[in-house]
């Protein structure tokens, strides 16, 4: 029997949602606005990987939400590095849409994007997302955002940003971070600028000769001080590949949740490492210790 437009359209749908593991309720409509299904509701094959990538991260966050206690005014999470915001509008429409409250600020330096997201949730009647034009330092100091947030998210935040995010998760309390960094520089231009000293101080300055090797060291250094000092600051860390990421480079999740218990060793292999590596600058920048969780309820 000839279908009609109508059963084309429908059954077209049930395939969609299949493919894609829709949830009941899911927004067709935002998967269409983050163009991951086409104008018609077919999966747009470029979109589809990126969307089975923000779906690993977002049932990870579920959980994770779920575990916290509940926060007065509802949950408070904000996400770093927004970009597009298909991590904040995904786990609005799962998550936080089904509750009476909880809040997702999307923090963001391109304008363009920040007000695409405005009208998108406008559209999508998702009035419990904010978004700001900030960059995270900015952030970090805003007064016009809560004291408190309760998961603070930066995926593929560019360069430092995702420094920026765990000095926001500081500040603000974070109960949960969760972050996927993006490629740093900032160690490596420290690495480089002392190269020839260092070389002549310690055999291990060879880890970083090459170019090519201190970019990669500095890249694996900068995680593992940020590990350190996330655990130097109160938090239980874990490391882990983000699964599903198999076609970007940068799948290190680094998930940290606030126990209270500032680990003493971790702060004194922190100060360790920055100076075996001739990084002591940063002791001071990036990686400040005394009175960061002074004020902490
Ligand atoms: C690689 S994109 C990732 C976007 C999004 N998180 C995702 O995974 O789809 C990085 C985004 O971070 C933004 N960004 C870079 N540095 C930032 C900063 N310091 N503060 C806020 N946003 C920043 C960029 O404009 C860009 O949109």
């Amino acid at each position: 029997m000839k279908k009609t437009k109508t059963s084309n359209a429908a059954s077209g749908a049930g395939d969609v949602a299949a493919q894609l593991g829709l949830r009941p309720g899911q927004s067709l409509e935002l998967l269409k606005e983050l163009h991951i299904l086409t104008r018609e509701g077919r999966i747009n094959q470029d979109s589809r990987r990126k969307l089975k990538q923000v779906y690993h991260l977002v049932q990870f966050i579920e959980k994770l939400l779920d575990e916290l206690p509940p926060s007065e005014g509802g949950l408070r999470l904000a996400d770093h590095g927004a970009g597009k915001s298909y991590l904040g509008f995904i786990l609005y429409d799962l998550y936080f849409k089904h509750r009476a409250e909880g809040r997702v600020y999307g923090i963001e330096t391109r304008t363009e994007l920040v007000e695409r997201s405005r009208a998108l949730a406008e559209r999508l009647g998702f009035a419990r997302m904010e978004f700001l034009n900030l960059s995270v330092a900015e952030a970090t100091q805003s007064p016009s955002l809560p004291a408190h947030f309760d998961v603070v998210t930066a995926l593929h935040a560019c360069d430092t940003a995702t420094d920026d995010a765990i000095a926001f998760g500081l500040r603000r309390q974070a109960r949960a971070m969760v972050l996927v960094p993006c490629c740093q520089a900032e160690v490596a231009r420290h690495l480089n600028a002392h190269k020839a000293l260092n070389l002549a101080r310690t055999p291990l300055a060879e880890l970083w000769r090459h170019p090519l090797h201190t970019r990669e060291l500095g890249s694996q250094l900068t995680n593992v001080l940020r590990c350190l000092y996330l655990e130097a600051c109160g938090y239980q860390v874990t490391v882990t590949e983000l699964v599903g990421w198999e076609h970007s480079l940068k799948n290190e999740l680094i998930l940290a949740k606030y126990t209270g218990q500032r680990k003493r060793s971790a702060a004194e292999r922190l100060h360790a490492i920055l100076a075996e590596f001739g990084l002591q600058a940063l002791a001071t920048t990036r990686f400040a210790l005394p009175g960061v969780r002074s004020d902490r309820q």
